[in-house]
């Protein structure tokens, strides 16, 4: 047994959709959150300052003595994940397979779109990914580079008329190409998930934080904490504590007004 807690990051708020999953698979596990919101977004970054903040988010991370990492950040689970590994012994997933994996299985015409940022989208890891999962199925990959805003600013409803327009042209490339499946792969977009639904009907989607809670719930790498015990989540953002917690309280369907705490993340070496 180890009650030793589980580290999660990403940019922002958009890894709060691999928490929610995390918090209900596995109640008694401890849950550290980093939201670097100081520095979001991260997806419209170079490869060399993803891999900078990365380092220093997981860095931070490491000082509560963690023994796992979910990487609840498509962009960096795209543009450092190999590095990430071999620099740091602690176990750590990513994203990218466990979305791929899901899409795998709940495509029936083999046509499989991708929205994610624009660094995720230049890595093509989730197309290697496919490859390897199933050869034969075809990945169309868009950027959407305004999603990560909405998300953040709690623009997420399918009603908000900036939304439905944002939505309206991101989405517009992908509504010719006829795919059943579409993954979100930015864990930011699952929050607008009922908007996006509703732009693309019919169309499964595939939460990618979700399924990154999934897959790191189920791994050996690390043991669980002691059986009946009631894990707690700390949250730490790197800016504006205060719209953090108003946002993702919302989101989590609970208030956690005081337990957000402040980082300066530019001093973590
Ligand atoms: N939520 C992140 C992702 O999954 C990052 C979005 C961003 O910061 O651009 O890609």
């Amino acid at each position: 047994m180890d009650n030793r807690p589980i580290g999660v990051f990403d940019s922002g708020l958009g890894g709060l959709t691999a928490v929610k999953e995390l918090q209900r698979l596995l109640p008694g596990e401890d849950i550290v959150y980093f939201g670097d919101t100081a520095r979001v977004p991260y997806g419209s970054r170079s490869r060399e300052t993803i891999l900078k903040y990365a380092r220093q988010d997981v860095r931070f991370l490491l000082g509560f003595g963690i023994k796992a990492v979910l990487v609840a950040c498509g962009t960096v689970s795209a543009a450092a994940l190999p590095e990430l590994t071999e620099e740091f012994s602690v176990p750590m997933a990513g994203i990218i397979l466990p979305a791929v994996r899901r899409a795998a299985v709940a495509t029936r015409t083999g046509r499989v779109g991708l929205i994610a940022t624009q660094a995720s989208v230049r890595a093509r890891g989730f197309e290697r990914a496919m490859r390897s999962v199933r050869p034969e199925v075809t990945l169309y990959s868009d950027a959407c580079p305004l999603l990560v805003p909405l998300a953040e600013n709690g623009r997420v409803g399918r009603d908000d008329p900036v939304t439905r327009l944002v939505l309206e042209e991101s989405l517009a490339p992908m509504r010719g190409r006829d795919v059943d499946t579409l993954i979100l792969g930015c864990t930011h977009y699952p929050l607008l998930a009922e908007a996006i639904g509703a732009a693309l009907p019919g169309v499964t989607l595939v939460d990618s934080g979700a399924e990154a809670a999934h897959f790191i719930s189920a791994a050996r790498e690390w043991d669980r904490a002691a059986p009946d015990r009631e894990g707690r989540t700390r949250y730490y953002v790197s800016d504006n504590a205060e719209g953090f917690a108003r946002i993702s309280g919302l989101f989590l369907g609970r208030p956690i007004g005081h337990s957000v705490g402040l980082v300066d993340i530019e001093t973590i070496l």
